[in-house]
């Protein structure tokens, strides 16, 4: 088997995740790791257990033993940093939100499609194995015809900075908006109208609370709660008139709850360690294949996320 050999732009938290993930894969090795500094790419690599590290990420980028590079850098850099990966030829794996912005999402596709090199959006709630399998129950209508989606997320005291920095893309929407976006689109498989949202904004001007509607073009209804200012439960809920499935932490669920008109609850239970293994995994087969696309977590998907998540941040933030 083909190893795919993952290079990391960044000493982001969330590559530790990200590490466990790749190493708990088919075929997938993180052999390096860059950061803006020396010193703190050493520290982070030798944490992570990396053995080749660079001081910067151009020259990371040089590297020709790294097949895709793994963008989990702030928010706002995500274009930039996935762009000059894209331009020396390597694939990209971009953490989610892609971009800021529409045409900034729009360009990077025809950049990879250009240079014929596989770019995809990190949606890790896309790929598990419940949110497949709950697809799975839609398709075959075992919930009857689905009338709405309801998502709550609470993440109360968000504790890193660069959250409440609107130039840094902070927000909620950003932030968690797009896991709601794509995992709806993924079980409705359905063209999803522009939608409206409420926020409250804080002092900097970010989302630190946010209602979202949508409709799709079958009059599914989806209705969606974020906060960081309160406690609260984190789950999905899709329900149709012959049943229900409740998905708790949908975004890295294990676990779904399935409770179908006039009969038993039942528990859909998919046990694993990193959550993140399963798009790990997709991006690994898709690589192997020679694919300059996902499939699954499209260049179109990724397209229409970012002009809803525009158009909405648009509405309550508008400078
Ligand atoms: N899929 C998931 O489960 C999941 C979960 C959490 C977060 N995320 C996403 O992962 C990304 C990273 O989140 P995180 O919380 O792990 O971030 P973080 O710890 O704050 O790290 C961000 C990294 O960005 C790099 N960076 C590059 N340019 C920068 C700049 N101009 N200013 C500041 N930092 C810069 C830094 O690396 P160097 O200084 O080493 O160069 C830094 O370590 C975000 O996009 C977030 O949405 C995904």
């Amino acid at each position: 088997m083909q190893i795919i050999r993952y290079g990391i732009m960044g000493t982001a938290k969330i590559a530790t995740r990200f590490v466990s993930a790749v190493r708990d894969s088919e075929g997938g090795e993180v052999v390096a790791l860059a950061s803006r500094e020396e010193g703190k790419a050493l520290q982070r690599a030798k944490e992570l257990g990396i053995s080749r590290v660079y001081g910067s990420y151009e020259a990371l980028l040089e590297d020709p033993e790294v097949d895709v590079i793994y963008v989990p850098s702030i928010n706002a850099m995500h274009y930039s940093h996935a762009k000059m990966a894209l331009e020396k030829g390597k694939a990209v794996l971009c953490e989610k939100p892609m971009t800021l912005s529409a045409r900034e999402t729009a360009e990077l596709f025809h950049l990879a499609e250009h240079r014929g090199v596989f770019l995809m959006e990190a949606q890790k709630c896309v790929f598990l194995p419940v949110t497949q399998a709950v697809k799975e129950l839609v398709g075959r209508g075992t919930l009857g015809t689905v009338r709405h989606l309801e998502y709550n997320i609470a993440i109360p005291h968000v504790g890193f900075q660069w959250f409440y920095e609107k130039k840094a893309g902070g927000g909620l929407l950003q932030g968690n908006g797009t896991y709601l976006l794509s995992h709806a689109m993924e079980l409705l498989e359905e063209e999803m109208e522009d939608g409206q949202a409420l926020a409250t904004l804080g002092d900097t001007g970010v989302d630190l609370q946010c209602t979202l509607q949508f409709r799709t073009a079958s009059g599914v209804l989806i209705r969606g709660f974020m906060t960081t200012l309160t406690e609260g439960n984190s789950y999905m809920r899709i329900t149709g008139d012959q049943g229900m499935v409740e998905i708790p932490d949908f975004w890295k669920a294990r676990e779904a709850k399935v409770q179908l008109r006039g009969k038993e609850s039942d528990t859909l239970s998919f046990p694993v360690d990193h959550e993140m293994v399963y798009e790990v995994n997709h991006v690994n087969a898709c690589l192997r294949q020679g694919k300059a696309k996902s499939e699954v977590m499209s260049p179109e998907r990724s397209m229409r996320i970012a002009e809803i998540v525009e158009t909405l941040i648009t509405s309550f933030s508008p400078e």
